[in-house]
């Protein structure tokens, strides 16, 4: 099921609609990206906006400029403009449907797929590829692959992001509340109870527990 807090920093799907209805005026974009993209000003007094704009965006903590058009989401920046790639988000349903996308957005889950590109600038972002440190797997990445929690993988970076960010934020979470947390998250393989225990799983070794 959608996750309505899923859709972005303050960036409603209802709002994201609106906006990208409302592009042609502009109100959707940064100066720096208004500055920098082509636009002409039609008789109607309707700026379109159209080409390209390289922006700047704070991925895994690094600086990566992509290239994008206002209407690019970031979930297509990440898999099909930045260069190299980040694909460990997947694009599944492409419309805030299935959590496939997910990503961290200044620490809070988000869905890629209903986020402009141009409106993560200055925002902090981490995937998937951003949770391990180096050769070392996050103790969530761990726990899902000891718990057996996939079976086509398709959903897994979504969960490993939701649950993360449920655990940055609240390390004593409930099962409950861990569950509350992958609400905008779907698995059609069934995999829901196996990836609850590996979350627990890594929530004791977190808190400095055996697994
Ligand atoms: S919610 Fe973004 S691809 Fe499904
Ligand atoms: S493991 Fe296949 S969709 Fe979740």
């Amino acid at each position: 099921m959608a996750d309505p807090e899923r859709s972005g920093v303050d960036l409603s799907r209802r709002v994201f609609l609106k906006s990208a209805g409302g592009l042609a005026a502009g109100g959707a974009l940064g100066e720096s990206a208004l500055a920098a993209t082509n636009s002409g000003l039609f008789g109607d007094g309707v700026e379109r906006l159209t080409g390209e704009v390289e922006i700047e965006l704070t991925l895994n903590g690094a600086a990566r400029k992509v290239k994008v058009e206002p209407r690019t989401t970031l979930l297509s920046a990440l898999r099909d403009r930045l260069e190299p790639p980040l694909s460990g988000a997947k694009l599944v349903c492409d419309m805030g449907s299935c959590g496939a996308c997910t990503v961290h957005v200044d620490g809070k889950p988000a869905y890629a797929c209903l986020l402009l590109a141009v409106d993560c600038v200055g925002k902090k972002l981490k995937t998937i590829e951003g949770l391990a440190q180096g050769d070392v797997l996050h103790p969530l990445q761990t726990a899902f692959c000891e718990h057996d929690a996939l079976m086509c993988g398709f959903c897994t970076p979504g969960f490993l992001m939701s649950i993360s960010a449920c655990l940055d934020t609240k390390p004593t979470a409930t099962l409950d509340e861990i569950k509350e947390s992958c609400a905008g998250n779907v698995c059609r393989c069934g995999t829901y109870p196996h990836i609850f225990e590996a979350a627990v799983a890594a929530q004791r070794v977190l808190a400095g527990g055996k697994r």
